[in-house]
């Protein structure tokens, strides 16, 4: 109801968020740096950072800039499914019929990118999201997946994502292996405090809106009590409008996000 109130064509602040529509931080256009970096070397990538950060959103962005003529994206949450569903999934993202057994599902799985990339020229990209919850194992397991032609060549693309965690979990002894072949790893930061208002203006914009809807004070605010997080961010601005609209309130005001803060527990 706030989107009518408000003259809004679309719901501002969405998860479906078209990626070509990101806001471009300084720290999203470090990450895309990065990633720029790792299409060169191929080999394995790390992106880190606190929950809501936008890891996911980067990474479907990142995805989104591969030629599909170039780039076989296979994309897994370690949320779903058991480790050996992932193996499978990844056979059957290569195109294969996935094996029972692990040895022969990593033999099927290697030779699988290894077709892609040298006889049809097509790097396979695994992303790996929320590997924080990953264990050892499988992160063991995963040196031993990405080594090809005895470590001599990167015939692939793996980027793995998490919360801050994994960088610890990556730090001990029994996960250096792993840790060591990492070619780039990144931590995405929050918002800068002076692009948060720009953030907020940016969707407010991409949802159809002509004027300014929230004020200075409401966006300080908002930068304050968010921290610069762009998912708390997108809460506490739809919350605002939530509360502004019941208040009838033709501009967001502080008192409005305070409201709003306090509802969504912030
Ligand atoms: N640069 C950006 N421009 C526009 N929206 C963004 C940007 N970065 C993040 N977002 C939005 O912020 C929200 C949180 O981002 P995302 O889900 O990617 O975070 P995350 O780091 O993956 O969090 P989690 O660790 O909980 O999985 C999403 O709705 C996303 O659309
Ligand atoms: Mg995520």
């Amino acid at each position: 109801m706030y989107k009518s109130f408000y003259s809004l064509s679309k719901t501002p602040f969405s998860k479906e968020l078209d990626v070509k529509d990101a806001y471009v931080s300084a720290s999203l256009s470090e990450a895309e740096a990065r990633f720029e970096y790792l299409k060169q070397t191929r080999g394995i990538g790390l992106l880190i950072g606190e929950p809501g950060a936008g890891k996911t959103f980067c990474l479907r962005r990142f995805s989104s800039t591969l030629h599909q003529a170039q780039y076989k994206v296979i994309y897994f949450p370690l949320s779903t499914g058991s480790v050996m569903d992932f193996y499978q999934g990844l056979a059957y993202g290569l195109g294969e019929e996935p094996k029972f057994k692990k040895t022969a599902l990593f033999r099927q799985i290697q030779q699988g990118v290894e077709r892609l990339y040298s006889e049809r020229r097509i790097t396979p990209v695994f992303i790996l999201d929320e590997m924080h919850m990953a264990k050892d194992a499988f992160l063991k397991d995963l040196c031993l997946l990405y080594n090809f032609q005895m470590d001599s060549v990167n015939p692939f693309i793996l980027l793995i994502a998490g919360l801050p965690h994994l960088k610890e979990r990556l730090g001990l002894n029994q996960n250096r292996p792993l840790a060591q072949r990492i070619v780039t790893r990144f931590q995405m930061n929050a918002l800068e405090k002076k692009e948060v208002p720009q953030y907020v203006n940016h969707h407010m914009k991409l949802a159809g809106s002509h004027m300014p809807i929230f004020e200075d004070s409401a966006l300080e605010a908002i930068a304050l009590r968010s921290q610069g997080w762009p998912r708390i961010i997108n809460t506490l601005a739809t919350h605002s409008l939530l509360v502004g609209c019941q208040q009838q309130k033709p501009m967001i005001d502080e008192e409005v996000v305070r409201l709003a803060a306090e509802e969504v527990g912030l």
